[in-house]
């Protein structure tokens, strides 16, 4: 798994940093247009790489926790008004440091990208999909004023840093637990000319204390409703799908759209990509509103509801609580047929089972 943030300060001292998946991808001007600023302004051929003199022992892949272990390096980059980007780095893993004043700290000036690599079954590495996650990350940098957006730019000096570990199966081997959802709407995560579309960490800190409100009412997760009508739009940091009946009584498998307030997920394009070139099924990106969800939960056309995203892919709903009543969500009786079988295209194609173009060298 690797997170790749950039972050601003004015009036401090900043370091960027970067690393391996930015080398081939932003550095190499021609393999991603809206990054050509940023590529012309340093190269893979001038990386400064220093080796760990201590490297770790390496985790035990049986007993890997999400996001808890991370490699011997790290690459930064850093910039300034001053003199632009400087020459990248790859340097022992090691803490930030930070001016007080860093606007990061104070006014979220950053953003991350997650993503993952897979060692498939040939043994060779490859990233699934890099350049929606270096599109997405484009986006939000200039929303932020960030050094992509060279010439807007509001920072004098930003770091952008790249750490990269090694994670196990999200689901252990046979099992595929739903999750329970709290959709309480008290809370909104995005809105109407915000920046819920971006992956900018001032969304994801005010989240915490709803998750936490969450379990204290026995849901593992949050299912983010928004304005009157309740629409739903996304499932803790996952994007929803439901897979129902129409009314017509036909198979539609419908998600939220990029209205804005949806983080455009590059799981969600996968699984919309695959869903439309199998054509079995009617497709809808449109909005769905709690009323509508539980008007079909009662006539029995709900077949499955699942979030999706980088960590788990796929990740099937059980339960919501709304307004204090439990509504059992039939996911799990129904298979959940369709979950599963994107569970398998998808990792069939990231573990090289299946060949696709989506899948990128890495060695
Ligand atoms: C709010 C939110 N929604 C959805 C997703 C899923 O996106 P992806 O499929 O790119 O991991 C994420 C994770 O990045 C997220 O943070």
């Amino acid at each position: 798994m690797a997170t790749v943030a950039l972050c601003a300060l004015t009036g401090g001292k900043v370091s960027f940093n970067c690393n391996v998946f930015s080398k081939r991808l932003c550095l190499q001007g021609s393999l991603f247009k809206s990054c050509r600023l940023v590529s012309t302004m340093f190269k893979a051929s001038d990386m400064q790489i220093e080796l760990s003199k201590q490297p770790k022992e390496k985790p035990d892949a049986t007993k890997l926790v999400f996001g808890k272990s991370f490699s011997d390096h790290m690459l930064t980059i850093q910039w300034s008004l001053e003199k632009g980007w400087e020459k990248p780095q790859i340097k022992p893993f090691q803490n930030l440091s930070i001016h007080p004043a860093c606007s990061a700290l104070h006014y979220s000036v950053e953003l991350f990208e997650g993503l993952k690599a897979y060692r498939c079954v040939d043994k060779k590495i490859r990233m699934f999909r890099p350049m929606l996650n270096m599109e997405r990350f484009h986006r939000g940098a200039l929303r932020a004023c960030l050094p992509p957006s060279l010439g807007v730019t509001r920072s004098n000096y930003a770091m952008i840093f790249v750490i990269i570990g090694p994670v196990g199966p999200y689901f252990a081997t046979g099992s595929f637990n739903p999750v329970s959802l709290l959709a309480d709407p008290r809370f909104v995560r995005s809105w109407k000319g915000g920046v819920g579309d971006n992956k900018m960490g001032g969304n994801y800190g005010p989240t915490i204390y709803v998750q936490n409100e969450a379990a204290r009412d026995g849901c593992q997760q949050v299912l983010w409703l928004y304005g009157d009508n309740h629409e739903v739009t996304e499932v803790g940091t996952m994007n929803l799908f439901v897979f129902w009946k129409d009314k017509n009584g036909e198979e539609e498998l419908v998600t939220p759209p990029l209205d804005g307030l949806i983080l455009p997920g590059v799981t969600r394009h996968s699984l919309l990509d695959l869903a439309r070139k199998w054509g079995e099924f009617k497709v809808s990106e449109r909005k769905i509103t709690m009323g509508e969800l539980m008007t079909a939960l009662k006539e029995n056309q709900i077949l499955e509801v699942f979030g999706s995203g980088t960590a788990c892919v796929v990740c099937p709903v059980s339960r919501i609580l709304y307004h204090g009543q439990n509504h059992h969500i039939p996911t799990m009786e129904n298979g959940p047929k369709l979950a599963k079988r994107f569970l398998k295209e998808l990792t069939d194609i990231q573990y090289g089972r299946t060949p696709s173009d989506w899948m990128h060298l890495v060695v």
